[in-house]
């Protein structure tokens, strides 16, 4: 690679997963402009351009070697099985392809899909699914509007992708089986993972990545407390390399600073600490974490 051939990333032109995209390559220090996503744009500060694509052509871009990377949906990579190689899942776009059918529908199983109509826009993962569960359904391949289908009777059943789960319950219908979940993922080229230069240029904004992505789930937790709770706040603070502590001017009380996962325990976590005596306790996000 020399200096006139930047590392190109396709994202996503418009949709759900184009904002944040252009999110997270900004929280990585890149600079560049996006003119409303007119197809291309130069990073300033980084060898690397930016393609503002269809998200279904990602995968076909990226496998071609016109784009090096690419954000898009884990479930257009799953429909699309392109030969492409998925490096990191991101954090965000989370939704899953499900079954839904109608809420007065005599089918309620996936046993008793079979033989029905089954409309959908992903009809390689649903044939998949139907294949693992031993089902035989006729696949109506839609591009749009699927959630509608059936109550047009051109399907008794649909196979879409549910993020919040308002479009089911607009249109009257019930998930009865997951296929799988999805969220954004980093896809790569497999040649440019072997050239040299290119993958030197991707490991660069891997190290970005992961510090973003590391700081993102993860929070800096300060406290004060008495000394005499420290064992049992230390049991209570999850996977901590080892946390800072300072004396306070307070006699025998101490403040303790720790980096925490800002997980689903989080609140349990914080129960528990008060609970053992800690108090002034403040939690601040995480911009980056470098190893
Ligand atoms: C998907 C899907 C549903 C909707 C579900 O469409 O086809 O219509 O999102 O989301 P909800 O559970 O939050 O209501 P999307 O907006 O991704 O566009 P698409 O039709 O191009 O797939």
């Amino acid at each position: 690679m020399t200096k006139n051939a930047p590392l190109r990333i396709a994202i996503q032109k418009s949709g759900r997963l184009g904002d944040e995209s252009m999110k997270l390559l900004r929280d990585m220090g890149l600079r560049f402009e996006n003119f409303d996503r007119k197809l291309f744009s130069s990073c300033k500060n980084f060898d690397l351009d930016i393609l503002f694509v269809r998200d279904k052509d990602i995968p076909e871009y990226v496998e071609d070697g016109v784009a090096d990377l690419g954000i898009l949906g884990f479930n257009t990579v799953e429909e699309q099985k392109r030969n492409i190689k998925k490096i990191e899942s991101l954090g965000f776009g989370f939704c899953s392809l499900e079954i839904a059918v109608p809420k007065d529908s005599k089918i309620q199983s996936i046993q008793q899909l079979n033989n029905t109509k089954i409309a959908t826009s992903y009809p390689n993962a649903l044939k998949t699914f139907l294949k693992k569960n031993a089902l035989k359904a006729e696949i109506i391949v839609i591009r749009g509007s699927v959630e509608i289908t059936p109550s047009l009777g051109v399907a008794d059943a649909i196979c879409d992708l549910v993020s919040t789960g308002s479009t089911l319950r607009t249109n009257n219908l019930i998930s009865i089986a997951k296929v799988f979940d999805s969220e954004a993922v980093l896809v790569a080229n497999k040649n440019a993972l072997k050239d040299v230069l290119k993958k030197q240029e991707i490991e660069r904004l891997m190290l970005r990545l992961g510090a973003c992505l590391q700081g993102k789930n993860k929070k800096y937790i300060m406290m004060n407390a008495p000394e005499s709770s420290l064992r049992k706040i230390e049991n209570i603070l999850p996977g901590i390399d080892s946390p800072t502590i300072m004396p306070l001017a307070e006699e025998g009380m101490i403040a303790i600073h720790a980096v925490v996962s800002a997980e689903d325990e989080f609140w349990d976590m914080i129960e528990a600490l008060k609970k053992v005596g800690a108090s002034a306790i403040l939690v601040t996000p995480i911009e980056k974490i470098i190893a």
